[in-house]
Formats: structure tokens, sequence, C-alpha cells
């Protein structure tokens, strides 16, 4: 790990020594799914003893695409419920709104202006949803410069996402070192913290896309709230590979590679226990008790999430005093940038 992670950032070198803080953000887009669970959510919520944590909603990456503003507002609330409810406790943990903390937008212009636009432009992201679209929005372009605020702004040592977020944690590394190279040292340069497991779960009806919120086939990925039946349903549809062998093989068997890695990761029974357990059962009876598993874990979350959902007011008290302790930490650290930039007015 980042040597400096076990120190506070330069700006808090008068702090009392802290655990590494780890920061990570989701999009409150679309029904949360098994993929996000396994690949970020989980891992943040069995790490939350180990580190000093701070999970963000992030309703402006949100707004990057089409949307309901009508209905945005409900969606960070969703998900707030959706965290809480697979574990994230607000006591060992800041969970907040993006949009109620105004340094995040504040210190996105500011690395924007070292930004280039051709690494932008480079971003797997921002190529795969400006393909064929003329009118591509900037906030698209300008995504993972918010994100890399989202980062920078907390002195954050590790950022726990899935496989499709390195390239924006990459990105965040190189714009703190300009920063840091160009105003004097400032920001913690963050590492990515990727699991070999979960990192890239796939979509269940096409293996080679990854589970994704804004595929249009619902069919394609089981959300938290699936019902049982919603959940038996899809696993049953999901496509398999030509052959009746379960058996992990990415190349010749990516479907069912992925929904082995899906039973893996919920049951923790390891692959090649998997494999010999079907060995010469075929596809039917995996599915079934594949469903039956991720049935059965996801049973105590949407009981957590049904309570939560009949007490909104808890979920924004949560909100807000998270919103508050991130404000805290964020506009010191905004002292320390526009004092190093020189913005702002002079002190006579
Ligand atoms: P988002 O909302 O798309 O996804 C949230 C997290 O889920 C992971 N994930 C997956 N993992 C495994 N398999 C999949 N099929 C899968 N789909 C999604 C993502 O990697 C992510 O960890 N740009 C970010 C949000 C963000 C952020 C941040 C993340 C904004 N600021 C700061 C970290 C730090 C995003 O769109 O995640």
């Amino acid at each position: 790990m980042n040597d400096v992670a076990t120190r506070t950032g330069p700006a808090g070198a008068e702090a009392p020594a802290r655990r590494p803080r780890v920061l990570s953000g989701i999009q409150p887009t679309g029904g949360i799914h098994i993929g996000n669970y396994l690949g970020a959510i989980r891992n943040w919520v069995r790490q939350q003893d180990q580190y000093d944590n701070i999970f963000c909603i992030v309703d402006l990456h949100a707004m990057t695409v089409p949307y309901d503003p009508a209905d945005l507002r409900a969606r960070n609330l969703e998900l707030a419920s959706v965290l809480l409810a697979a574990g994230i406790d607000p006591a060992r943990s800041i969970l907040f709104v993006q949009s109620e903390v105004h340094e995040h937008t504040e210190l996105a212009w500011i690395l924007g202006t070292l930004a280039t636009v051709g690494e932008l432009r480079r971003m797997t992201q921002f190529k795969e949803k400006s393909k064929g679209n003329e009118r591509v929005g900037a906030g698209i372009l300008f995504y993972p410069v918010l994100q890399a605020a989202d980062i920078l702004l907390y002195d954050a040592a590790q950022i726990p996402v899935g496989e499709d977020q390195k390239q924006h944690i990459e990105l965040t590394r190189d714009l703190a070192i300009r920063f840091n190279n160009t105003f004097g040292e400032t920001f913690v340069v963050p590492e990515p913290d990727i699991k070999e497991a979960g990192a890239r779960i796939m979509s269940l009806q096409d293996p080679t896309k990854k589970m994704s919120k804004s595929d249009p086939d619902p069919a394609s990925r089981i959300e938290l709230r699936d019902s049982p039946d919603v959940i038996r349903r899809k696993i049953r549809r999901a496509v398999t590979d030509s052959g009746a062998e379960v058996r992990y093989d990415e190349a010749e068997k990516p479907a069912i590679s992925n929904l082995l890695a899906i039973y893996h990761l919920f049951s923790d029974i390891p692959i090649p226990e998997l494999e010999r357990r079907y060995a010469g059962k075929g596809y039917g009876e995996f599915k079934r008790d594949l469903a039956e598993v991720i049935v059965e874990h996801l049973a105590p979350i949407q009981q957590r999430l049904d309570e939560l959902t009949a007490q909104p007011a808890d979920v924004v008290r949560i909100l807000q005093e998270g919103a508050a302790r991130a404000r805290a930490i964020a506009a010191a650290k905004m002292e320390r940038v526009r004092d190093v930039t020189g913005l702002g007015l002079p002190t006579l």
C-alpha cells in the first residue's frame, strides 16, 4: 500500500495518526445490481473496521445523462437505503450525497484546468458513451475530473472499485501528481483497490458485456430489490454456453464461468468444489441451486431495505450528518487548495 496512506495527508500533518482512508462512489442511476454489490459495495461493507471510510452517492455524475429531475432525490434516498441495508454503518462510515458538499464542484473546476482534452477523450467510458452520438454532452467528457475531485478532497488512499473504474483512478493519480508538482504537496496520490474476484460481473444475457444499470434489458442483471421469483426467472433464462458441462473456462464457457463466479461469491464455496459438485449434472440443477443461493443471501438485505424504506426520515438524517462530516474535511482541504493556487484576495 501507498506509504503515505498510513499518515495523514500533507495538509493535515498536525492531526493525530489515523487509519488509512478509503473512499468510493456510486451513481444513483437505476437499480443497484449484483455486479455493483459483488464488485464494490460488499467490499466496502467488509472493510469498514479496517479503514476510515467515506462513501459518496454521486448525483452530480448522474446528471451527465438525460434524467428526470422529479425523481433524482428519490433515487439518492433509495440508493442510501440500499447501501445501509447492505451493511454500511453510519457509526463507522461517512455516507453522503455528493451535491450536498459544494467543494466537489469547486475542486473539479480547478483540476479541470490541469487535465487535457486528449487524456479525457481517451477514457473508455467517454469513448463508449459518445460513440455515434454527435451531441455528446461535455459533462460526459468532464466526468472523470469530478470523480478525481471526489477522491482528492478527502486524502483518500485506497479506492475500492470494480475493474471498469481503474482508468478513472489512474487519471486521478495523474492529476494529483500534476497538481502537487505545480503547486506543492497538497493531495495524497490514491491507489485503486480492485479485488480479483467479482471485479467484473458480466451480463446474464451477454457474457461479453459487463452487467450494467444502463442495459435496456432488465433480464441482463439481478437487482438487489428483485423478488425471489424474479431472481429465479432471470437465472433460469440466463444464457449458457454450448455443451452441458459446469466448468470454469472464461474463453470457452464465458456464460457458465460468470455464473460460477457469482455462485462462488455468494456462497464462499471455491469454484473447483462447485465444478465437482455439478459434474455430470447439467445446467438445470446448477442454475436452480444458484438462484436459491442468491435469494438466500439477499433476503436479509431486502428485509432491512423494506424497514429503511418505511423510515425515510432516518435515512435523510444519516445523509445530513454524513454531509456535515464530509463538508468539514472537504472545506479544510479547499482552504489549502485556494491558498496554494493563489485564488481569492490577498491578506493585507
Ligand atoms: P457506478 O455507479 O457505475 O458503479 C459503482 C461501483 O460498482 C462497480 N461495478 C461493477 N463491479 C463489478 N461488475 C460489474 N458489472 C460492475 N458494474 C459496476 C463499479 O466499478 C463501481 O465501483 N464513476 C463511478 C462512481 C464514482 C466514484 C467516485 C467511484 C464517482 N466518484 C469516486 C470511486 C471514487 C461509477 O460510475 O460507478
